[in-house]
């Protein structure tokens, strides 16, 4: 008897468990709209516009993930707070897939189906992005990536939209900057053969400078994930490049550069937005002193829109807010604005409008959507300085 008592209440603590998780994740920080209504998971509320975002709270690229989340539920508790949209509060839930490929597809079909989100913002990664883009366009629910910057992503289909510049761009900007900035003309690229947006960049970057002229003098592979890069770090020196291209994410980053200075390697490292993470000084140390990265928006922008967008974060959540964060903000900010626009929560009227959005402006700058359903933006140069991010220049083509 006392065993079948403890089965059971096993069982009921573990679907207590489950539930709490569920509806737990699902919370937005703000009073939740929908309590005391008939809102709840899987129930279609007339009161509320439920938003889905998928987002790497945990894992390796956690701060990701924390930033654009952050950001966006700013941006969501700002929209409730001056009336909502169509008279009604958005309800923000929101999912983790621990930065891990092979998560992202089913999470997202859940928030359509179980939930029933009138369109879902994520992912940062390019990768991730790319697994669950199918999933939105198949079930004509609109999908806004605030930063994934793989030209492929959009290209699932008319349902998927982006807010930030393209890998192309990126690595154009970047291969100039080698040349310019750096003066470098022969380059060693180092690529995260597991994530689409590093190999996506590397190939741009490469294009570009050795358009203009450079030479990539050495091209080395590793797996997100890796801790030890000494083998492809000493073929790298023995090829003898001015600079060290690694179009990564912040903590494989952060490890090269301190392998690399352990090896004798000084030349000037750099990367693209994938750097950007506190994490990367923390990992780094004093390895990253000198190198640069490039990305969508720097603090230190004086204009009255990022200053108010950096006090109000920083309030909030006691950091400063990084480019994720102020891109997570924005995409929650232009679905809002195309919904009203839209005049309904309907798939196909959504993405019309998210379609039409032409002279959107936000904390990174004016948003347009193209007939790719791509925007375009000018890139910041950043550089680590006695252990801080220091902004460097804004750069187009
Ligand atoms: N652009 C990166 C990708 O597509 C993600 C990223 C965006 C990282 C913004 C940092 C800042 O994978």
């Amino acid at each position: 008897m006392k065993e079948r008592w403890n089965f059971w209440t096993s069982r009921a603590l573990l679907i207590l468990a489950v539930a709490g998780l569920l509806t737990g994740c699902n919370k937005p920080q703000s009073p939740d709209p929908s309590a005391g209504g008939a809102g709840g998971a899987g129930v279609a509320t007339d009161n509320v516009i439920k938003v889905g975002e998928y987002a790497s709270l945990t894992g390796t690229e956690a701060t990701f993930g924390q930033s654009s989340h952050n950001g966006t539920a700013l941006a969501i508790d700002e929209i409730n707070a001056a009336g909502g949209v169509l008279g009604k509060q958005i309800k923000l839930l929101y999912e983790d897939n621990q930065s891990k490929a092979g998560e992202s597809a089913a999470i997202v079909l859940k928030l359509i189906s179980r939930d029933k989100v009138a369109a879902v913002l994520g992912e940062v990664a390019s990768g991730r992005s790319l697994e669950a883009a199918p999933i939105c366009q198949q079930n004509k629910v609109p999908m806004i990536s605030p930063s994934s910057t793989n030209p492929e992503v959009t290209k699932r289909g008319e349902y998927i939209f982006r807010i930030c510049f393209l890998d192309s761009f990126q690595g154009a900007v970047l291969a100039r900057f080698a040349k310019e900035t750096l003066k470098a003309t022969r380059v060693a690229i180092l690529t995260d053969v597991r994530q689409p947006y590093s190999v996506g960049l590397a190939e741009f970057f490469r294009q570009r400078f050795v358009q203009d002229g450079g030479a990539v003098v050495a091209e080395q592979k590793y797996s997100g994930g890796d801790k030890d890069f000494n083998a492809v770090l000493t073929a790298t020196k023995a090829a003898d490049p001015q600079a060290i291209f690694v179009p990564g994410y912040y903590t494989e980053a952060g490890l090269i550069a301190r392998q690399a200075r352990q090896l004798g390697i000084n030349v000037p490292l750099f990367g693209g937005d994938g750097w950007e993470s506190p994490k990367l000084i923390e990992i780094g140390g004093a390895a990253v002193e000198g190198t640069y990265y490039s990305t969508h928006y720097s603090p230190e922008d004086q204009s009255p829109v990022v200053q108010n967008f950096v006090k109000k974060y920083q309030e909030r959540y006691k950091e400063t807010p990084d480019a994720m964060a102020a891109l997570g903000y924005d995409s929650a900010m232009v679905l809002a604005d195309a919904i009203k626009r839209a005049g309904s929560t309907e798939g196909p009227k959504i993405r019309d409008a998210l379609a039409a959005t032409k002279d959107f402006h936000g904390v990174t700058g004016r948003t347009m959507i193209d007939a790719e359903r791509n925007a375009s933006k000018p890139a910041v140069m950043v550089t680590i300085k006695d252990g801080k991010f220091k902004y460097v220049e804004t750069l187009s083509l």
